[in-house]
């Protein structure tokens, strides 16, 4: 598995597990565990989660999964902007903390950009880093400008900016993603397949068969070749996350890459950042 370097020099696989909507439905929960563990075995040990999804039932289901492992995952949760302050992050991290059955997270990201000053924010973090409570923090959902003010706001030990990116979504490649590579910060893209949405388009269809692979494999490894970027598909079943693991040995030539991005063009004009 390819592994992506983190400013502090952690490497971190290229390849890692979403859990959004997992822990929602009870007749589901067995299967997502058993895909979340056919990932671990894999190698896809970056899991994301976050309080917000399931209102905390995706991180008591992770936190159920990695039982046992939590040495071997690189754990991933985020906070609400509304909970990134000094006073209210500390408990939002011990209760994420509670749900995942753990006593440190490896990332903990501000979720989206919300109304306490960003200055606040990484003062809140960094205090977490110094508790021992989160070994890193970065951000999920900020724009360029974002990230700027981010930085003069003593931001730079900033691990990630988790960003929604796919063949769909390519606005972050005209501004927010050279500007994050110049500075050594790694994308984290989420949606990586437009969940799911991508996966009929006919031209990545027709060039996936053609390759003899399948869309998602071929929509992976597009968005998995760029270096400094991370993916984090979510997959319910363990047929799913079997399939998704191969896409990271997938290697796209100059002529695959030219055909996805006729089908898929980057747009001509910066706009902002989107998110789902
Ligand atoms: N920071 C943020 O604001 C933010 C926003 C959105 C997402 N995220 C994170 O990013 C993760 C991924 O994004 P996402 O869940 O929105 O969308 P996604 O990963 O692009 O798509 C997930 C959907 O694709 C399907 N899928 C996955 N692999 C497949 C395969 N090989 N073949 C066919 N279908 C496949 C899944 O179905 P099955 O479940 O049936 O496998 C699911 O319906 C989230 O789970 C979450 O952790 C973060």
């Amino acid at each position: 598995m390819r592994r992506i370097s983190l400013p502090d020099g952690t490497l971190v696989p290229a390849l890692g597990q979403g859990t959004w909507m997992m822990g929602e439905n009870p007749s589901r929960r067995e299967q997502e565990i058993a895909a979340l563990r056919a990932g671990i075995e894999l190698g896809l040990t970056l899991i994301d989660t976050a309080e917000m999804y399931g209102n905390g039932e995706s991180e008591r289901l992770v936190g159920e999964a990695i039982q046992g492992r939590r040495d071997d995952i690189f754990l991933v949760s985020k906070a609400y902007p509304q909970n990134a302050s000094r006073d209210r992050l500390p408990r939002a991290c011990e209760a994420s903390l509670g749900r995942l059955g753990t006593d440190r997270l490896d990332l903990y990201l501000l979720h989206w950009r919300g109304g306490v000053p960003l200055r606040e924010t990484v003062e809140a973090m960094e205090r977490l880093v110094e508790a021992g409570k989160i070994l890193r923090w970065g951000v999920s959902n900020l724009d360029t400008e974002d990230m700027e003010e981010l930085l003069e706001a003593g931001g730079g030990a900033c691990a990630t900016d988790q960003i929604l990116y796919n063949l769909t979504r390519r606005g972050p490649e005209l501004d927010l993603m050279p500007w994050l590579a110049e500075r050594g910060i790694p994308v984290m893209a989420y949606s990586p397949v437009e969940q799911g949405r991508l996966l009929a388009h006919r031209e990545l269809a027709a060039l996936a068969s053609r390759k003899g692979v399948t869309p998602a494999q071929l929509a992976l490894a597009w968005v998995l070749r760029r270096p400094g970027v991370m993916a984090i598909p979510k997959a319910g079943s363990a047929t799913h996350v079997e399939e998704n693991r191969r896409a990271a040995d997938l290697t796209l030539d100059d002529e695959d890459v030219a055909m996805l991005e006729r089908a898929f063009p980057r747009p001509d004009r910066r706009r902002a950042l989107e998110m789902l």
